[in-house]
């Protein structure tokens, strides 16, 4: 069985593509990293992709006049490399429909929260705010209303009574990592043994 096709979109640091393209070569995901595409060319995420000698491209949304010429753009570089899979991974941009639609049931995203709770952004000063005794992360399929898809894969962590929003997040990162390659494993193909 051939293994999937992922291309990986990011704007920053890149640690939860790090640890799927790492899942990728020791062969716990019978998938192969095609892509890592950002719209940031200062992301770090480019240069752990490269170190890796995985295929990295940039494409600035700040050099387009519009989202759609930007994602059009976008949708030409991930054509290339036809991905079974476009995983967003720390990627700051909002998708319109028409990407969307384009890429329909193939777009997951990973997102700092329980959702439904807390789309969108700063969603750990807000799960401290509400008092929250529970944080977490979930890996949901992107649909065109932002971070409303359907959910696949959540953790859960405690909040801590010390907690402050960068605490909370890194604890929640580093659970983001095996959320998302365990959510994965659910849609890559499984390797006959
Ligand atoms: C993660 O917390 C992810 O849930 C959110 O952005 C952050 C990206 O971190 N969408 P990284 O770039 O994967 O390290």
């Amino acid at each position: 069985m051939s293994s999937s096709r992922l291309a990986i979109l990011i704007s920053g640091r890149g640690s939860n593509m790090l640890a799927i393209a790492n899942a990728c070569r020791t062969g716990e995901l019978h998938a192969n990293v095609a892509l890592v595409l950002s719209n940031r060319k200062d992301a770090g995420g480019l240069a752990s992709a490269q170190s890796l000698g995985i295929p990295t491209a940039v494409v600035e949304h700040s050099a387009f006049e519009s989202r759609d010429d930007f994602e059009l753009s976008m949708t030409q570089h991930l054509e290339r490399v036809n991905p079974d899979w476009i995983l967003l991974a720390g990627f700051m941009r909002i998708l319109g429909n028409t990407f969307v639609k384009r890429w329909q049931g193939q777009i997951l995203n990973i997102h700092p929260s329980l959702l439904p709770l807390y789309p969108g952004l700063n969603t750990h000063a807000r799960a401290l705010e509400a008092g929250d005794r529970e944080a977490g992360a979930s890996v949901h399929v992107v649909t065109p209303e932002l971070d409303a898809g359907p959910v696949i894969e959540q953790v859960r962590v405690p909040v801590l009574s010390n907690d402050t929003p960068d605490t909370l997040a890194q604890r929640v990162l580093s659970e983001e990592h095996g959320l998302y390659v365990k959510a994965l494993k659910q849609c890559v193909n499984v390797a006959i043994p």
